[in-house]
């Protein structure tokens, strides 16, 4: 498998928005990826084989970040991709001088909060009824935090 990770750019952010509709039931709009890219977070893209193959979107600012979004290709998840794009970011926190990465996630995503605690965050809080599940039904947030 021939993994590229590389700083995000707009002509990325047709394809982000696909995989974004096809990962979560509430995506980021292409209008608010583009925000979010235009701000000068820290926004990386896994390639393979010169195709997109997931993404991760953070923020930072006084020595914090926060985490907005990781995401893989349902193709090429359990592969160790989101790892490294969590390795970049972190790489580039340092440089920082960024000591905490805070964030954010569904209480039902199972998946996610593997991989969040498999890569060392503790959770250290709940937003209840953060999230919309539906147009009646709101589910909780969890926080994460890890030390960079
Ligand atoms: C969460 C997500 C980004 C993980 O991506 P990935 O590339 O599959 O993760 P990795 O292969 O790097 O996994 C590293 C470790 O995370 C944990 N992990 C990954 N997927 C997991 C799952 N489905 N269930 C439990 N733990 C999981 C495991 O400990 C795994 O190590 P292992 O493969 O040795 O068991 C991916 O499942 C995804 O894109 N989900 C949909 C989008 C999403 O919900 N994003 C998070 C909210 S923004």
């Amino acid at each position: 498998m021939n993994l590229t990770i590389r700083p995000i750019v707009d002509t990325d952010l047709p394809s982000v928005a696909e995989l974004e509709s096809q990962l979560f039931s509430h995506p980021h709009s292409i209008d608010q990826l583009q925000k979010m890219v235009a701000a000068h977070e820290s926004c990386w893209v896994a390639e393979i084989d010169r195709r997109l193959a997931g993404y991760i979107f953070a923020s930072f600012g006084g020595g914090q970040a926060d985490l907005l979004i990781v995401a893989v290709d349902s193709k090429y998840q359990k592969q160790g991709v989101a790892t490294r794009l969590m390795e970049q970011l972190i790489d580039q926190l340092h440089s920082l001088l960024v000591d905490s990465l805070f964030l954010e996630v569904r209480a039902s995503n199972q998946a996610a909060i593997g991989f969040y605690r498999q890569q060392g965050f503790s959770e250290i809080g709940v937003r209840r009824n953060y999230y919309p599940l539906s147009s009646a039904i709101r589910e909780d947030a969890l926080l994460f935090k890890k030390d960079c």
